[in-house]
């Protein structure tokens, strides 16, 4: 049984300022502004459609939630977090925390259908697959650098499908997912009732390299895995 003794508390500050100074020095050295931008998986080939969508969604932390207004059926548009688990966990299952005070969840209520979309612009670091190590005196890799994020070898993806509450069952997951990647959700204000939300996808549109989207079944996303292990990234 652990206790918690003075000398105990001594190396848990030591580690504590061990890792704040990590931070100071990742970003330092990288483009990276976001901590949490450390581990991640390699970036699959571009025609690898299915896996490169798995890898969008798991390397991204947030997104464009597009819905019809529940009064006047209109398209809007929203930011929405979202997260398919910790960084070492590439579920491909989209969970979200929402609100019912945000006009996006009355929508979904009113009409579940709805597109979901990321851009790989996003990633400020990523690892090269070309390769195997990221040593600290390599430069960081962003595909999108120097890129517009409507040039195609700048990865998106639109995952079309329906939003509905996660049961209560799954909803330990979900937040652990959602948390591992957003860790303020943890204090954001009771009153305002959120609700764990995943996204069914039911197909998905692609764009990763010249030559026009591809069209991906839900059932090869969920059914692709992201290959290798997650490394430390710059
Ligand atoms: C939602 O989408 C599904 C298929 O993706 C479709 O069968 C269904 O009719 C849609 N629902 C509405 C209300 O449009």
């Amino acid at each position: 049984m652990l206790r918690c003794t003075p000398s105990l508390l001594c190396i848990m500050l030591a580690l504590a300022a061990g890792a704040q100074a990590a931070r100071v020095n990742l970003r330092g050295l990288s483009m990276a502004n976001d901590e949490e931008l450390v581990v991640g998986f390699p970036r699959p080939p571009h025609d690898q459609h299915a896996l490169m969508a798995r890898w969008l969604v798991h390397q991204t932390s947030w997104g464009v939630l597009s819905t019809l207004d529940r009064d006047t059926g209109e398209p809007m548009g929203g930011v929405l977090s979202h997260s398919d688990g910790s960084r070492h966990d590439a579920s491909g299952r989209l969970f979200f925390y929402m609100s019912p005070m945000d006009e996006l969840t009355q929508n979904i209520v009113a009409h579940a259908n709805c597109t979901f979309t990321v851009s790989e612009d996003q990633i400020h670091t990523s690892t090269d697959p070309t390769t195997s190590t990221s040593s600290s005196s390599l430069p960081a890799y962003r595909p999108c650098a120097g890129l517009d994020p409507e040039e195609p070898p700048c990865a998106r993806a639109t995952l079309l499908g329906h939003l509905a509450p996660v049961p209560p069952a799954e909803q330990p997951r979900a937040q652990q997912a959602l948390f591992a990647r957003h860790p303020r959700m943890a204090d954001w204000p009771a009153d305002h009732h959120f609700t764990f939300y995943e996204l069914h996808v039911s197909s998905l549109h692609l764009l990763s390299w010249y030559g026009g989207m591809a069209l991906v079944e839900g059932a090869d996303y969920y059914a692709a895995r992201p290959e290798g292990q997650p490394q430390l990234m710059r």
